[in-house]
């Protein structure tokens, strides 16, 4: 298992080309096998994800062909069972559901269990899959629906914690060849929905609405091949901003979407800095000091959850009280004992981190726990005196491409280490 090690205080300045997006790439990926015809999927981001869902394509009978990030997929014919020694390792495998069901009208898939940030349920999912006709059966730690046929219907997405975003795209890929016209209410309005929408519109189906909390299905007779660019990775997008107003200096970076990352701006303009750019590249830097925010994660398009453990870590030197409250995993604040550790102070009310802003933070080991806790590590570390060495590293390779290679082509004194 890698560590990586960094010495803090080093301003970052330099331009970062960003990724295409994990959280479109996987469902996208996953819709190729609806299907025989060869689809290609350009700008696919090099993470153990998506290596992950290539091996799930692969062992359900999919030919899977890789060149750089552009991969292509024929799933000519497919087998219905995803295996479980590799579906357990990544929550997001639950998204071939939807097509297996929609294409062979049955699927089993080991049901994902839950992680550090919390229950992982999918009862919105098999809701969804129910209502358009599919019997479900929970057993052994598998799910498995099956469906004679699959007719549209009018489905509510609504949960405790408001939508579900792979629940959307797992009920959008089932109903795209069922027998009339489905609409989805409250569905999920993430742009990695409406990039999915697109591609599969590209291949053929009928959807409207994508963006919106209403989609609407009208199902099709077969789905043709397509080619794709996944959009650019938001949340990636968003860490390497707010490195570079934790390190200070002027990161730019490129190739983004501004219209996704607007709700991560505002707070961000708010907090003190300056970002701002044309034609897809944004620069930040400091506009004056740092300042103290209250803000909460909400669905798309509020402030995105996968962004609260980094804007924790931004925070925890705002001079006064910040506060992060977290609506959609109540539970994901992993990152919270570490940054203590670290010297910050910050203590959880239910589902609110209160953060007293401190002078400075110091170096430490850190335990890495879920994907976006370990970019909020990284990012401490940039700011912190002296060394932090961040453990079990795979956790960002999961969802970042080369992290630590781009931190430091900006200027971070960071290194991995091999243990
Ligand atoms: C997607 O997960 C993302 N993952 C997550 O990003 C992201 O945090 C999340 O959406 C919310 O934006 C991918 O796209 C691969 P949800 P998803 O279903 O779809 C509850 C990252 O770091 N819920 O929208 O699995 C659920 O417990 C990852 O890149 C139900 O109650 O999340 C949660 O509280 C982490 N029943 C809330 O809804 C269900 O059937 C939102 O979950 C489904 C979900």
């Amino acid at each position: 298992m890698d560590k990586i090690i960094i010495h803090g205080g080093h301003p970052l300045t330099g331009t970062v080309k960003i990724s295409g997006s994990k959280n479109s790439a996987l469902p996208i990926l996953a819709a190729t096998l609806l299907t025989k015809d060869p689809c290609v999927i350009q700008r696919v981001p090099d993470l153990s994800d998506v290596h992950y869902m290539l091996q799930i394509l692969a062992h359900l009978g999919a030919e899977v062909e890789r060149a750089s990030g552009v991969v292509t997929v024929k799933a000519e014919e497919v087998k219905s069972v995803a295996p479980y020694e590799i579906v357990r390792k990544m929550r997001a495998s639950i998204c071939v559901l939807g097509p297996l069901l929609g294409r062979e009208k049955e699927a089993t898939v080991s049901l994902p269990g839950g992680c550090v940030i919390g229950d992982r349920p999918i009862d919105l999912h098999l809701r969804g899959f129910e209502a358009l006709g599919a019997a479900v059966r929970v057993h052994g730690g598998n799910v498995k629906v099956l469906a004679p046929s699959l007719h549209g219907a009018t489905i509510s997405l609504k949960g405790k914690f408001g939508t579900t975003v792979l629940g959307t795209d797992n009920v959008m890929m089932a109903a795209v060849l069922a027998d009339g016209t489905t609409i989805i209410e409250d569905a999920a309005r993430e742009p990695e929905v409406v990039d999915l929408a697109n591609f599969l519109n590209k291949m053929g189906a009928q959807i409207t609405g994508a963006g919106s909390s209403q989609i609407v299905i009208e199902g099709v007779k077969e789905l043709h091949g397509a080619e794709h660019e996944v959009i650019p990775d938001r949340i990636e997008a968003g860490t390497f901003l707010i490195a570079g107003a934790i390190a200070g200096g002027k990161v730019t970076i490129n190739r983004v979407r501004f219209d996704h990352l607007a709700a991560l701006t505002d707070a961000l303009l708010a907090c003190g800095f300056y970002v701002g750019g044309a034609n897809g590249v944004l620069t930040i830097h400091a506009n004056g000091s740092l300042k103290s925010l209250h803000l909460k994660t909400q669905p798309y398009p509020g402030f995105p959850t996968d962004m609260q453990a980094q804007m924790c870590a931004l925070l925890a030197t705002a001079p006064g009280e910040s506060s992060v409250t977290e609506s959609i995993f109540p539970q994901r604040f992993m990152h919270i004992s570490e940054l203590k550790r670290m010297g910050a102070a910050i203590e959880l009310d239910g589902a609110t981190a209160k953060i007293r802003g401190v002078d400075s933070l110091s170096g430490a080991p850190v335990m890495a726990s879920d994907l976006r806790a370990s970019a909020a590590l990284v990012l401490a570390g940039l700011l912190a005196e002296g060394k932090t060495e961040i453990n079990r590293v795979y956790h960002i390779d999961r969802g970042y491409e080369m992290l630590d290679d781009k931190l430091g082509e900006l200027g971070a004194h960071i290194e991995r280490v091999k243990v």
